[in-house]
């Protein structure tokens, strides 16, 4: 199974993460991931809202440690069973990150941020890891090349009515 026929198999009520809906997501996740699907890999998101993103990755990763960072807890959480919530601010917070094989950026959005993942995430991603920053808007070519890394761009069409519907992969 793959991870859209496992959001798809319960839906967005169960799920409860816009990665199928605002955005066109997962059907490049399940290409993306699933050589992952039952490895001992270490998963990082950052934004979480509430947690249908990290329920969705606690079902496919049956054997991944799942963590995810949020500044803010909100009512209406799914429940979680295995994935550790750290609340902080991501891009400020000190603390060490353990390697990862796959790291999401989901959080504010705003380039800025957007690039301090990257710039604090990247040295911590295991060689063939893959980074991912979602919900990138028009514009970001200038600001994605001052990395000085590769990257692959992905837009979908037909476009959505979601001007930031388009994710960066960076892969290690
Ligand atoms: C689009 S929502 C995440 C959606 C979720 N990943 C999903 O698929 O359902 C963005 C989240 O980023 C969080 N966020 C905003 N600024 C943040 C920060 N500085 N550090 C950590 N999380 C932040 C917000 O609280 C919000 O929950």
């Amino acid at each position: 199974m793959t991870i859209e026929e496992l959001y798809d198999s319960k839906g967005f009520y169960y799920f409860c993460t816009d990665k199928k809906t605002h955005h066109s997501y997962l059907p490049i996740y399940s290409e993306l991931f699933a050589k992952w699907e039952k490895e001992p890999i270490r998963i990082l998101e950052v934004g979480v809202y509430k947690l249908g993103s990290l329920r969705l990755m606690e079902e496919y990763f049956v054997n991944a440690e799942i963590i995810g960072v949020d500044n803010t807890t909100y009512e209406g959480s799914v429940p979680l069973n295995r994935a550790q919530v750290i609340i902080e601010d991501f891009y400020s917070s000190n603390r060490e990150l353990p390697p990862l094989h796959i790291a999401i950026d989901d959080g504010p959005h705003d380039v800025a941020s957007q690039l301090a993942f990257v710039r604090k995430v990247y040295p911590k991603m295991v060689s063939g890891g893959i980074l991912v920053v979602e919900d990138v808007m028009p514009g970001f070519k200038e600001h994605f090349d001052s990395l000085g890394l590769p990257y692959t761009a992905i837009a979908f069409y037909p476009p959505t009515d979601q001007a930031d519907d388009r994710l960066i992969l960076i892969r290690k």
